[in-house]
């Protein structure tokens, strides 16, 4: 290939739901690296799909995000495209094209698969030839939850100690655990306060971080066994109190930020009685007002009707686990 010629490559990328949380980044790292570990699940049904081409006739870099030109995201998008080429060592301008398949509104983190996607389709393109593990170190440098999209099934991301950059690393196939997660979209709306905003304001001001901080490499460990010893219970018990305290340190955050709604809580409390009724399901909330219902497989319909029937859930999603970011033909 001359020099002369365009390079462009189109990698999907699904988004994922942490079971145990990333909340926190180390201060003044200039690499975003997170102050705890994290564990999550990558979804299955839900994907974002982006278009990369390198061209020398390019005299800048343009986003079209979900078919919008220079909207809302694309700054962040250039200043990744900056970063990656210059790790790539090339100085061409890029054309991105970014599409997801899931509303944007729906409270599933879109940085996630986009980040992730959009390292996978620079790395083909470029032929750079980055492992997994590089392509996730990348992405978490963008944006942290966006490390784990880059693998499938169930993912960890443990935290590193001061000098090294952290990558996430697979954990267990979304075929040997195949449980399903239901969203209960309670909010359309753009949150009003970011996650790297959110997070950093709690670091600097709740009296809880500390406590949020000391505690999570038990609370990673504790969801690691449990995923490996496919004990739901377990990874029920962890999941809920790793949510539950990182919502804690936000709201306790001066001045305080509370991403639920009232349905959000109704919501909570409807997972909580169908657990005590016997359905295997339990809830996780990010930084939005969504609650994300994880069950064993087979119980997503139910735990859907159920969640959906609560005043001011607009609507639920269902999706069960999938793949790791992948290159994909271009069509013809
Ligand atoms: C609540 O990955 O969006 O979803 O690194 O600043 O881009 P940045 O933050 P981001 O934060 C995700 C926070 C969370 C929990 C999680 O996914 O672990």
């Amino acid at each position: 290939m001359s020099a002369g010629e365009s390079r462009t490559a189109t990698a999907v990328a699904q988004p994922n739901i942490a079971l145990v949380k990333y909340w926190g980044k180390r201060p003044d790292d200039p690499h975003n690296e997170p102050a705890v570990g994290s564990l999550s699940i990558t979804l299955g049904d839900l994907a974002t799909r982006t278009r990369v081409t390198f061209d020398p006739a390019l005299e800048r870099d343009a986003c079209v995000l979900n078919g919008e030109q220079d909207g809302p995201g694309s700054a962040r998008m250039v200043a990744a495209l900056e970063a990656l080429r210059r790790e790539a060592g090339v100085a061409l301008h890029a054309h991105v094209e970014s599409e997801n398949d899931f509303p944007t509104g729906a409270g599933l983190a879109s940085s996630a698969s986009g980040f992730a996607a959009l390292v996978t389709a620079v790395d083909a393109a470029l032929g750079t030839g980055w492992s997994p593990g590089r392509r996730s170190a990348l992405a978490r440098r963008l944006s942290g939850s966006a490390a784990r999209s880059i693998f499938g099934g169930f993912v960890l991301l443990e935290r590193t100690t001061e000098g090294r950059e952290s990558e996430a690393v697979p954990l267990l196939d979304a075929g040997a655990w195949p449980l399903e997660v239901v969203v209960a979209v309670v909010s359309e709306g753009p949150k009003t306060t970011g996650s790297t905003e959110g997070m950093e304001r709690s670091r600097r001001t709740s009296a809880y971080y500390p406590a949020w901080v000391g505690s999570s490499d038990a609370d990673l460990a504790e969801g690691r066994a449990a995923v490996l010893a496919r004990d739901f219970e377990a990874l029920a018990a962890v999941a809920e109190s790793s949510c539950m305290k990182m919502h804690a340190v936000i709201m306790t955050a001066r001045p305080p930020l509370v991403y639920w709604r009232g349905a959000t809580v109704e919501c909570l409390h409807r997972v909580r009685e169908l657990r005590a009724a016997g359905t295997p399901v339990f809830f996780t909330i990010d930084a939005g007002a969504q609650l994300k219902a994880v069950c064993l497989p087979g119980h997503a319909e139910g735990v859907a009707a159920a969640l959906a029937e609560i005043p001011g859930v607009g609507r639920t999603l269902v999706s069960g686990l999938g793949a790791g970011a992948r290159t994909v033909a271009e069509p013809a």
